[in-house]
């Protein structure tokens, strides 16, 4: 049985929880609105823009984490397993959400040929320079953060891509599988920083990290709302 988190752990957990980017305009919007399909389109591209970029800066993250940082690995290791499909390629994550995307009658070859928004590309970035440059602590608060603030996402686009007669469950299997994985990810970071952060300067750190990434994450979908419902999703189109 693992420890209950220290108290200001679950506190930054519950600072996370209760950050706007949790329920921000994007994903209202999303859940209510009948969209085109050209702002489907749209979305789908610079969203999956983001999840194949993300997952290759996370495997950074696990090679730039020290050796002897055992726990945290562990916890990398177990989350990117579960990205991949936890053994299973045809249910790594980048090929269902390949599958989504095919229903909108966008291949990978199209989806090569996305132009990341700013917000998309100043995301990334943030998270390079916290997972890649940053020491493993303000990684790994990062890192955290990304988990605790992911769930939000599905609770809002699944039920919402649900309104489409257009979709089938297999097709949307990548918005509802992440409905349960967020959770376990979730979990697995909260612990890997109770394993690893031992000082209150060491929890200064992965703070630093995990206010700075959902700051960036709703850049992130400000970003997304401008492009999807302000141009109508027509401009990349
Ligand atoms: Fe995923």
């Amino acid at each position: 049985m693992e420890a209950a988190p220290a108290p200001f752990l679950a506190s930054l957990v519950n600072e996370l929880e209760r950050h706007p980017v949790n329920s921000n305009a994007f994903f209202e919007t999303f859940h209510v609105r009948v969209l085109t399909r050209a702002q489907l389109r749209t979305f789908v591209r610079q969203y999956h823009y983001f999840c194949k970029h993300f997952v290759k800066l996370l495997e950074g993250l696990l090679y730039r984490t020290p050796v002897e940082q055992v726990d945290m690995r562990s916890e990398l290791i177990k989350t990117l397993h579960s990205e991949l499909g936890s053994g299973n390629p045809q249910r790594a994550h980048i090929r269902l959400l390949n599958k989504f995307a095919k229903s909108l009658d966008l291949d990978e070859v199209d989806l090569d040929r996305t132009v990341p928004i700013p917000e998309v590309v100043a995301y990334l970035g943030l998270l390079h320079r916290l997972f890649i440059e940053s020491d493993h602590l303000t990684a790994l608060g990062a890192e955290m953060a990304v988990e605790v603030t992911a769930g939000s996402e599905f609770r809002y686009l699944y039920p919402g891509l649900r309104q489409y007669s257009a979709f089938n469950e297999d097709e949307l299997l990548f918005f509802k599988l992440h409905l349960n994985e967020e959770q376990c990810h979730s979990a697995w970071l909260i612990d890997a920083v109770q394993r690893t952060a031992r000082t209150r300067d060491e929890y200064d750190r992965v703070a630093a990290g995990a206010r700075e990434t959902a700051d960036g994450w709703q850049q992130f979908w400000s970003g997304l709302y401008r492009e999807v419902f302000e141009s109508a999703g027509l401009r990349r189109e």
